[in-house]
């Protein structure tokens, strides 16, 4: 035995002769009175402990029961898509589980996620992932839970009208089952129930269009594929119709939206639900761009907590016993592309991120506009077209030789002579702009008549052409949404009044064949004009010329102090 690992002798405490006598202590008073009391606290603390517990169980028991009331309810007022099983059946009286019992249940949703989906309580949820887990026909019955209500107004979105037609088809065959008498009327495109509740079936496709829901107020809003909108503007726009004056549906607002991975607006999906937060527990809803947390304003009773709670239900195929059954369409997923399979089947939003910019973030390259030194060179780029928009953007490049977009002109139909004025009254209290580039097509001409290009700089807007590589354009653009590493702040910023250009760089998808490329097939003026703006050689020009025009203005200040002209 070593000495380090013998027992050390004459240490710890001394051990006791096992008949020794029981030893005696003797308490002061204020000892005794202190460790009484703390025994008594002890006490009632257990018991406190115990009361909280039996008191938990007890509002669990009472929400159950409710829960059940609600059901029950629902079911004596015609709902058949409530599901009473057969164990609740039996607890209830005998003339309740007559009629509650004879009815025909058309609608039960699969176990897992559907269930999940269809009884969430959050205020936000979307249910999304693999192809044919059950997300479309969940969400064509998560609104019935209220047609009992003859208040409850629903409205359900897809993008196109087309889509949509497949939705509407659908409900025929499930609502009327659900509730006896529920009409679709057509001119309206507005399923009727007999309570009086309605569902509004109806298409959403550009941004703008949301006007057609202004001043209107609905309970439930529901948006199938919402990852065919570009951005979060339509989505968070449909929030602020979310109300309701019925006390029972005041309690049960809901957006419910449902997606595949990937699409053109997967980036803030992606932002918005699922990079967040664990998946399938609800987490506080927060503004997508800036990360902030929604929470409820100074002065309310609630001030500073969450003003609502999102959640992620991921599906899967596996899901839904109704595709599962043969394995055909299983097979049939498993056959597609790695990218589409592990998207489609696998229901993986790591591999469909489509934004061709995803570095670009509106808190780091967006600011609010400022006065702009008027010795920063300045320079416009433009891309034209008559049908499609126009668009013209106006840069400055400052001492560092970072961009700063500042305006943006976005126009429809109008001629070269005509854009070529808008041009001339925005800049009428510019500097002159140092260099311009426009579209290099423009000089193209398809006969002896004068080219776009020459038509403007006949009315004194002069260009020169751009450098339409894409691919070149493109990794630019990455260049300077990157950080300059002596400044730690990206080379291009843009002021937030030049929306389209923040939009398109946010959604810009990459091309589906041409991982190089953006898709073409978006929308990408704005994009097309910066683009040529960053491919001219402007910006090291315009370095060199303001270090000359420093030099200069050094040389008449000496000038100025020695010969006094
Ligand atoms: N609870 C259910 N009861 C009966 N049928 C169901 C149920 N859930 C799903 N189905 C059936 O499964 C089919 C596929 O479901 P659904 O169209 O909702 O899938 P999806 O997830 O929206 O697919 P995709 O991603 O391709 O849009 C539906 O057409 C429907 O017939
Ligand atoms: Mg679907």
């Amino acid at each position: 035995m070593t000495e380090a690992t013998a027992p050390k002798r004459g240490r710890g405490r001394p051990k006791k002769a096992p008949d020794a006598p029981k030893q005696r202590y003797f308490l002061s008073r204020a000892e005794q009175a202190r460790r009484q009391t703390q025994k008594r606290l002890r006490d009632a603390k257990k018991r406190a402990e115990k009361v909280t517990k039996v008191a938990e169980s007890k509002r669990r028991y009472a929400r159950k029961l409710e829960e059940k009331v609600g059901k029950v309810e629902k079911a004596l007022k015609g709902d058949t898509t409530t599901v009473i099983d057969t164990g609740e059946l039996s607890t209830l009286p005998p003339p309740v589980q007559e009629l509650v019992g004879n009815r025909e249940v058309v609608f039960q949703p699969n176990e897992g996620p559907q269930e999940e989906f269809l009884s969430s309580s959050e205020r936000d949820v979307l249910y999304g992932g693999a192809a044919g887990g059950g997300k479309s026909f969940a969400l064509l019955a998560d609104p019935l839970r209220y047609c009992t209500n003859p208040n409850h107004r629903g409205l359900l979105l897809r993008r196109t009208l087309d889509e949509l037609t497949e939705l509407i088809d659908k409900s025929r065959q499930l609502y009327p089952k659900a509730f006896p008498g529920a009409k679709f009327r057509e001119s309206k495109s507005t399923w009727h129930f007999p309570s009086g509740a309605t569902i509004w079936f109806t298409y959403l496709d550009k941004d703008k269009d949301v006007t057609r829901f202004q001043g209107q107020a609905f309970n439930w809003i529901g948006i199938d594929e919402i990852t065919q909108y570009p951005t979060p503007y339509v989505w968070d726009y449909l929030r602020s119709r979310l109300r309701s004056t019925d006390p029972e549906l005041q309690q049960n607002l809901y957006m419910r939206c449902t997606a595949n991975p990937g699409g053109i607006g997967g980036w803030w999906i992606k932002k918005m639900y699922i990079d967040i937060g664990e998946h399938n527990k609800p987490f506080p809803a927060s503004d997508v761009e800036t990360g902030k947390p929604f929470l409820w304003p100074q002065g309310h009773e609630k001030e500073g907590q969450p003003l609502f709670y999102r959640r992620f239900i991921p599906a899967r195929l596996t899901d839904n016993p109704f595709l599962m059954a043969d394995g055909q369409y299983e097979a049939m997923l498993r056959s597609l592309p790695e990218i589409e399979r592990k998207r489609l089947l696998e229901g993986d939003w790591d591999v469909a991120d489509g934004a061709a910019f995803p570095e670009f973030s509106r808190a780091k390259h967006v600011v609010e506009s400022f006065d702009l030194p008027t010795n920063w060179p300045r320079i416009r780029a433009a891309d034209y077209g008559y049908a499609s928009p126009s668009c013209v953007l106006w840069g400055a490049i400052d001492w560092d030789n970072n961009i700063w977009i500042y305006r943006e002109l976005y126009v429809k139909q109008l001629t070269a002579e005509q854009l070529a004025d808008r041009i001339l009254e925005a800049e009428q209290l510019d500097p002159l702009p140092h260099y311009t580039v426009l579209d290099s097509s423009c000089w193209n001409k398809t006969g002896f008549g004068p080219s776009i290009a020459e038509t403007m700089m006949r009315c004194g807007v002069r260009w020169t052409p751009s450098d339409r590589n894409r691919i070149q354009g493109k990794m630019e653009i990455h260049r300077r949404l990157a950080d300059d590493p002596r400044t730690n702040e990206p080379r291009l910023r843009v002021f937030s009044n030049c929306s389209n250009t923040v939009k398109q760089l946010a959604a810009i998808p990459l091309s589906k064949t041409n991982s190089e490329d953006v898709d073409t097939k978006a929308e990408d003026h704005a994009y097309d004009a910066l683009r040529y703006m960053l491919m001219t050689r402007m910006t090291g020009y315009a370095a060199i010329h303001q270090t000359l025009n420093g030099i200069k203005n050094q040389v008449y200040q000496v000038q100025n102090e020695t010969f006094g002209y």
